[in-house]
């Protein structure tokens, strides 16, 4: 499994906010990844959370006093900036918001942020009236000004009792502002990456459709894999209820027709294609505007064929990589397809295989290129699948 945190030196910055309990959780999650974790902690914020909690998770000092008199540096906020890959503010206060955007430097964690030139990702966590005056407001522009990340704050029920902005962003969301922001200078920055994922839905009537069980867990799990290369990714989606990716374009269609035009106006501005979505090759040839009533024992449903995406893009001038989903003659279905479909690269799978298949969170894949060489991935969760096929295409690219 590539792991994009290993080794890294992350910063969190941890201030006086009922949200610290989920810095904790973020602690914990970037520590299981392999990053090396330094917490900074505001006076304010032990009130919260002990600096034990945090330093029996990263297993490294936590720092809470500007002037430590135990510290083995004489200046350990510039050595803890210095080092950082990137720093995290989470959970961000009102004031300390206010701090970093004026650039005081009056506790570890201000002082932190204001001798480094890491990427700052700042996560507000406040009541609902604090984030939205106007002071809080200019604060807010003015650290986007200076080139730091504002990542949230979420609607939703705050510790003051009302319900508005304010809410931290979730511990995953966190990290995936993480993954884009380390990931900007990978092998594919600057590419633009497109992926379909998902099923169509195809409407009988209002309240009937012909669909299929594609998940889309696939195609968002390459688009994850690109965004930490440093790719632009946009994914067209139908109908599925995954979590957007932190960093990535989401466009949501419905139907095969709603895909093919949104993926014919999007190529144009891409360099890359790839097909994971599980198209419906046959749309009800009517729709009936009324809901159709039960009627008689058999009833036909007549169909007609959609048209196929990848064909229709053939001769557009980037890199085309397709998937065979197959029950049977898996090589050569998927090597027909790779020929007919004009593809660079195709992901072949058997989905009566175990561990491979719609709803399963891996995928036991074989990329077949336009030579015929075929590379068995063996099974693997799916983003891994997703980075062994952006290796070929970043290949392809260069
Ligand atoms: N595909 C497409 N447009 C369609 C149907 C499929 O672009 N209308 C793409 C899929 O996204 C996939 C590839 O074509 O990347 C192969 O899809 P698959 O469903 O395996 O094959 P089909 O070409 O539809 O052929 P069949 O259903 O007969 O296997």
């Amino acid at each position: 499994m590539p792991r994009l945190l290993e080794n890294k030196h992350i910063v969190i910055g941890v201030s006086g906010s009922i949200a610290c309990h989920k810095a904790v959780d973020l602690a914990s999650k970037l520590t299981q990844e392999g990053a090396l974790i330094d917490v900074v902690m505001t006076p304010e914020s032990t009130h919260f959370v002990g600096p034990t909690a945090f330093q029996s998770i990263t297993h490294r000092p936590v720092a809470t006093n500007l002037f430590n008199p135990l510290s083995t540096t004489s200046m350990e906020h510039i050595a803890l900036a210095q080092r950082a890959d990137a720093i995290l503010v989470a959970p961000a206060t009102a004031n300390t918001i206010a701090k970093l955007a004026l650039g005081l430097s009056d506790d570890m964690l201000s002082s932190t942020v204001l001798a480094s030139s890491a990427p700052v990702i700042v996560c507000p966590a406040m009541d609902g009236h604090m984030y939205q005056n106007a002071a809080t407001q200019e604060n807010i522009k003015k650290l986007e000004a200076t080139g730091k990340t504002m990542a949230g704050p979420r609607k939703g029920h705050l510790a003051s009792g009302m319900t508005g902005p304010g809410r931290m962003l979730e511990v995953s969301e966190i990290i995936g502002y993480l993954k884009l922001a380390l990931g900007r200078s990978g092998d594919l920055s600057g590419r633009k990456i497109l992926i379909t994922a998902g099923c169509t839905r195809e409407a009988i009537d209002p309240v009937r459709f012909i669909s299929n069980h594609s998940s889309g867990k696939m195609g968002y799990a390459i688009a994850e894999a690109a965004r930490d290369r440093g790719a632009n990714t946009t994914i067209i989606a139908g109908p599925n209820s995954l979590p957007e990716p932190v960093g990535v374009v989401v466009t949501k269609i419905v139907t095969a027709k709603e895909m093919l035009e949104a993926t014919v106006e999007k190529i144009r501005n891409s360099d890359v294609l790839i097909m994971a979505a599980a198209v419906a090759d046959w749309s009800p040839s009517t729709f009936s505007s009324q809901k159709l009533k039960k009627g008689s024992a058999y009833w036909e449903l007549k169909l007609k064929k959609t048209t196929d995406i990848l064909t229709q893009v053939r001769n557009e001038q980037v890199i085309k990589v397709g998937f065979a989903a197959e029950s049977e003659n898996l090589f050569e279905n998927a090597t027909t397809k790779l020929k007919n479909k004009n593809l660079d690269l195709i992901a072949a799978n058997d989905i009566t295989a175990e561990g491979s298949g719609f709803e399963s969170d891996t995928n036991r894949v074989f990329i077949i290129d336009s030579s015929g060489i075929v590379d068995d991935l063996g099974t693997l969760v799916k983003y891994e699948v997703g980075w062994h096929i952006l290796s070929r295409v970043s290949k392809l690219l260069s």
